[in-house]
């Protein structure tokens, strides 16, 4: 507990924190973890732009004081006391680090950009958005985090106490969360900037978001982390992440998209052969998830556009290409992919600019 995080009656007093913060898709992929969220391996991503969640915080002081958390939430314009009880319990575990969180009575007001029903990982940008309303009511009341850095780092730590991936969110361009030799100031407990590391044609790429299925994912996340523990090719896959960073970085550097294409689709595939392996086993791509990369990867070899494939935690597939593709690759999605995809849905997104205070 930090007894300087308590707020004085004086200064108790109602207001609000917004913050839109965006998805982000890896490329080397973190699949294990251990201990209170540490990941087995240092994963790499790039944030996106239009796939979001926008959180409203409001609060006002407790009506009479009481311990724990008070809550009222909502999502998509509808109370949703599922979802809101899964955040207050994510709340309670934090008042060791914003014990003023006990002072006040929460309203929580959360919308997504994307469709709810698009099958999109949504722990991302929900927890990032989350983390920076609570860093951002810290520094209302406290003043504590008004340096960036360090406003950036808890958020990205606190993001990742909600869902690994989340931490690497609270940045633009790109992220790597994990500690490695290869990044300094990189850290297991919260992710840091590469963006300054970036070549141009990767600050402008392209990710369209080809929906196949929106059905939940029969094996959470979580879940399918902790079957890693006993995976056999465990600790290959870790040495391997970090074999494959240090490829990437110089990769992403020299603008070489041969090389990062390379890696962005053996991860892809080797995340999902780490799904295939474990014990029990299980598969979350669907068919038309194997006839879209094989379209890709024709396509690729006939036009030579160096369009990539990558896949997170389910059956979508995010297609990966430079800016000055777009109009032909626009067309290969209408013409070829439609018919593949779940009602023909896909959300185009790019390389984004990282949270928005509102
Ligand atoms: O953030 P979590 O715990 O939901 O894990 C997600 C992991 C992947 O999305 C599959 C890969 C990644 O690094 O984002």
């Amino acid at each position: 507990m930090n007894p300087d995080l308590i707020i004085s009656q004086d200064q108790l007093k109602a207001g609000d924190v917004h913050w839109q913060s965006p998805s982000n898709i890896a490329i080397i992929k973190y699949w294990g973890k251990h201990g209170i969220q540490l990941p087995q391996n240092p994963s790499l991503s790039f944030t996106l732009q239009n796939a979001l969640t926008e959180t409203k915080l409001s609060y006002a002081p407790k009506e009479s004081p009481s311990k724990g958390i008070e809550l009222d939430f909502w999502f998509e314009e509808q109370q949703n006391n599922v979802f809101g009880a899964k955040v207050a319990n994510f709340l309670e575990q934090l008042i060791p680090t914003f014990p003023f969180l006990e002072q006040l009575s929460l309203k929580i007001q959360s919308v997504n950009s994307f469709p709810h029903s698009a099958g999109i990982a949504s722990s991302a940008s929900s927890m990032s958005a989350l983390a920076l309303c609570l860093c951002s009511l810290e520094d209302q009341f406290f003043g504590t985090l008004g340096d960036d850095v360090a406003f950036d780092r808890k958020a990205s730590n606190i993001a990742r106490l909600g869902s690994g991936s989340a931490s690497r969110s609270i940045f633009a361009g790109a992220a790597v969360w994990g500690q490695t030799n290869l990044v300094a100031g990189s850290s297991d407990e919260f992710a840091v900037s590469i963006e300054e590391r970036l070549h141009p044609v990767f600050k402008t790429l392209h990710d369209d978001i080809l929906i196949v299925s929106d059905a939940e994912k029969p094996v959470s996340s979580r879940a399918g982390h902790a079957l890693m523990n006993d995976n056999p090719y465990a600790s290959t896959r870790y040495a391997q992440a970090n074999q494959r960073l240090d490829i990437l970085l110089q990769a992403l550097e020299a603008g070489d998209l041969e090389k990062f294409g390379k890696i962005t689709e053996n991860e892809a595939l080797t995340l999902h052969g780490l799904m295939m392996t474990s014990n029990p086993s299980y598969l979350l791509m669907e068919p038309q998830t194997i006839s879209i990369i094989q379209a890709i990867r024709r396509y690729r070899k006939e036009t030579q556009i160096p369009v990539y494939f990558t896949l997170d935690a389910g059956p979508n597939v995010h297609m990966l290409y430079p800016e000055e593709h777009i109009a032909s690759v626009r067309g290969f999605v209408h013409g070829e992919l439609a018919s593949m995809l779940h009602d023909g849905v896909y959300i185009p997104d790019f390389v984004g600019e990282g949270p928005v205070e509102v």
